[in-house]
């Protein structure tokens, strides 16, 4: 399976790499502002700006209406794709590139004169969902929750377990899903997937990242006989990912985030397994869970399990309300358990507990109580 999802992804890069041909292309990257306004041949001519990591591109065009819009135009794509782009033939126009990234074409045979600039951001991007249409249902929609990763071992060939992106060069999992203390074993064994809505169609998406781990950094005090130990690893990228419609950072949790969930809006994700026949779904699957008191929760695991105290404050609980469809079972090891107000927030990591079909809690590391942990074991 592996192999061949490989193959499809170069073969679309090797696409994306051939689209240009033919065509006069002009790759800039920008650091400040650039002009440009040509009439001399060829009449078709293709820009790729890049504007420096995290920053944005401001087109400004001023000319005169042209004759015909259908043969005349300046082509903008605002996420710097040669797809979905938008055509103006009207006259003066200002377009705001969507990340870094911005291509601009041009078929006009009349003056005209455009400014590229290069802008700050307004607002970091974080938690965003781009997609706000589907809220119910079990599927994800396409790009809806673009920070969660999937981590697959070479050896199980398989996704074995969840993360979520938090910058462009580091997914936060959990510490059990890296059964070695080799740490190159480790690495050795993961592919990350970003951006991955469906293995299924994972030819048709344009914003899937498969990339290599760099460094996969557990925490020290995780202790593999007791999964409740600050189970909590970053991993390190090879390289970082630009962001894009598709894959884009989760927001780590700040004050307007509430420290006890009760019936609020957490949703857990993950590519998950029909319960019946235990086949992988290959669609991501999220689920609204609830929060559940620290209290209730160590009274059913001392009850259930016969475990005593088994929460400290560097876990909490959630459990799935009894309406939901228990057929499918989101929610892998590792993957995000996210708050949802007007952004997505990362407030727990997928440690223990999950079984599909019955409803019984699950334990979450807290990610708020590892802020410090997490800014030092970051690399820029
Ligand atoms: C770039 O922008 C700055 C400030 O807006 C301006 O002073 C400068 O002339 C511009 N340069 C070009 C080449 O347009
Ligand atoms: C278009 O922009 C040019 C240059 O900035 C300006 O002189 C002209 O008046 C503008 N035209 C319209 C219709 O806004
Ligand atoms: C615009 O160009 C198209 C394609 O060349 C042509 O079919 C159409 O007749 C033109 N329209 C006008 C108004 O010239």
């Amino acid at each position: 399976m592996l192999k061949l999802l490989l193959v499809f992804h170069i073969f679309t890069a090797i696409r994306n790499y051939c689209e240009c041909h033919g065509m006069h292309s002009i790759m800039k990257l920008i650091k400040t502002n650039y002009t440009f306004g040509e009439l001399d041949s060829p009449v078709f001519r293709k820009y790729e700006f890049v504007a420096p990591m995290d920053k944005q591109i401001q087109i400004e065009c001023a000319f005169e209406e042209t004759p015909n819009c259908s043969t005349n135009y300046i082509s903008v794509g605002i996420e710097g794709k040669a797809r979905d782009m938008v055509e103006y033939c009207e006259g003066n126009f200002t377009e705001m590139s969507a990340f870094r990234r911005m291509t601009v074409l041009t078929t006009l045979r009349q003056p005209y004169k455009c400014t590229v600039k290069v802008m700050d951001r307004k607002r970091e991007i974080c938690g965003a969902s781009i997609s706000r249409k589907i809220v119910d249902g079990i599927q994800a929609a396409p790009n809806e929750f673009p920070y969660y990763a999937a981590l697959y071992s070479v050896q199980i060939q398989a996704v074995n377990c969840g993360g979520t992106l938090i910058n462009h060069n580091s997914v936060l999992t959990a510490a059990h899903c890296f059964e070695s203390d080799d740490q190159k074993e480790n690495i050795e064994d993961t592919w990350i997937y970003l951006g991955l809505q469906s293995f299924l169609k994972y030819d048709d998406n344009p914003y899937i990242e498969v990339v290599k781990p760099k460094q996969i950094s557990r925490h020290s005090q995780y202790n593999r006989n007791n999964l409740l130990s600050d189970d909590i690893a970053i991993v390190t990228l090879e390289k970082p990912v630009e962001y894009s419609f598709g894959v884009s950072p989760v927001c780590m949790p700040d004050k307007t985030v509430p420290e006890k969930f009760s019936k609020s809006n957490l949703v857990i994700l993950g590519l998950g397994q029909k319960s019946e026949e235990g086949e992988s779904s290959n669609i991501l699957l999220k689920a609204q869970v609830d929060g559940y008191s620290e209290e209730q929760c160590n009274t059913y695991f001392k009850k259930v399990r016969k475990i005593n105290r088994i929460l400290t404050k560097k876990k909490f609980c959630v459990i799935s309300p009894i309406s939901n469809n228990m057929d499918t079972c989101p929610g892998d090891s590792g993957g995000p358990v996210i708050y949802k107000s007007n952004k997505d927030y990362l407030v727990g990591i997928v440690s223990a507990g999950l079984v599909c079909g019955i409803r019984i809690p699950s334990i979450n590391t807290r990610v708020s109580l590892y802020d410090k942990w997490i800014l030092s074991n970051v690399i820029d």
